[in-house]
């Protein structure tokens, strides 16, 4: 079911990426961004997911990310998160780029991770950067603040407008002009520059694969489109790579 070409791709590949969007967590009860149940079909990111939105309405935002921290911490990284952890054993170069910020990949077991937008157990103080605890974070139910200096807590995520951590974006790029075999996987792609990374790896001659139920702006430059949910496909993918090693 899987193409020739892939399986040949698979086999020769020396540096593998996986650039991973809301998709991926999706079977594991994470609500994805803009799909039926999407996030923001209840809430307008502008209202939330971002800094003057955060100073503005600071309680409406807090209850927002508890919301989801809530959901998050009450979740199991799925099939399609342990199979990508099977790619990094294979694979001597191996990255994951996430737009997420669930900490699932990790979980999992995944372990050179570049999070593009942060993550959602850090919290820090938008004055002094301290950091605080999810623990101490979800213990309060007023809106929390720095206990060295007074400032305001946020949560650790990139808001729309804001620039992406420089560390994690530098390694992610690398790590896409680096690869050979480049999957994308649950990502709408859409949002920039992340959505930048499977054209930049295109162009540097990275065999794109894409894994999504539906097509996405991505797809035109796919070289397969994998149409299915990832915690299928991918899985019956490191089943390929291991029965072709023992041939
Ligand atoms: P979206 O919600 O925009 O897209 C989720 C994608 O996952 C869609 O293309 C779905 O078709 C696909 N999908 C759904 N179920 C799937 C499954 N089981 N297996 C594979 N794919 C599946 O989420 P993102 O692309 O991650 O940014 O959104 C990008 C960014 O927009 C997010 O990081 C967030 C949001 O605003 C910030 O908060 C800065």
């Amino acid at each position: 079911m899987f193409s020739e070409k892939l399986i040949q791709k698979l086999k020769s590949a020396e540096s593998v990426v996986f650039f991973t969007g809301a998709g991926i967590s999706a079977e594991s009860g994470v609500p994805t961004f803009r799909g039926e149940d999407g996030l923001w079909k209840k809430f307008k990111p502008e209202e939330l997911a971002n800094f003057d939105a955060f100073l503005k309405n600071t309680e409406l935002v807090w209850e927002w990310y508890k919301y989801r921290k809530q959901i998050i911490a009450n979740v199991q990284p799925n099939p399609g998160h342990y199979a990508i952890v099977e790619f990094e054993k294979i694979y001597k170069s191996f990255a994951v780029i996430t737009q997420n910020v669930d900490n699932l990949h990790r979980r999992a077991g995944s372990k050179n991770i570049f999070e593009l937008h942060g993550n959602i157990q850090h919290n820090y103080c938008i004055k002094c950067k301290k950091d605080f605890s999810d623990e101490l974070i979800l213990s309060k139910t007023e809106i929390p603040n720095c206990d060295v200096c007074g400032g305001l807590i946020r949560p650790g995520v990139v808001w729309f407008g804001e620039m992406l951590p420089e560390d994690q974006w530098n390694g992610a790029e690398r790590a896409a002009l680096s690869a050979d075999l480049f999957f994308s996987v649950g990502t709408s792609g859409i949002v920039y520059p992340a959505a930048s990374l499977p054209y930049l790896a295109k162009r540097n001659g990275a065999y794109i694969v894409e894994v999504n139920p539906d097509p996405t702006p991505i797809t035109e430059i796919a070289d397969e489109f994998l149409s299915g949910k990832s915690g299928v496909i991918l899985p019956q993918i490191v089943k390929i790579i291991l029965d072709e090693k023992e041939n």
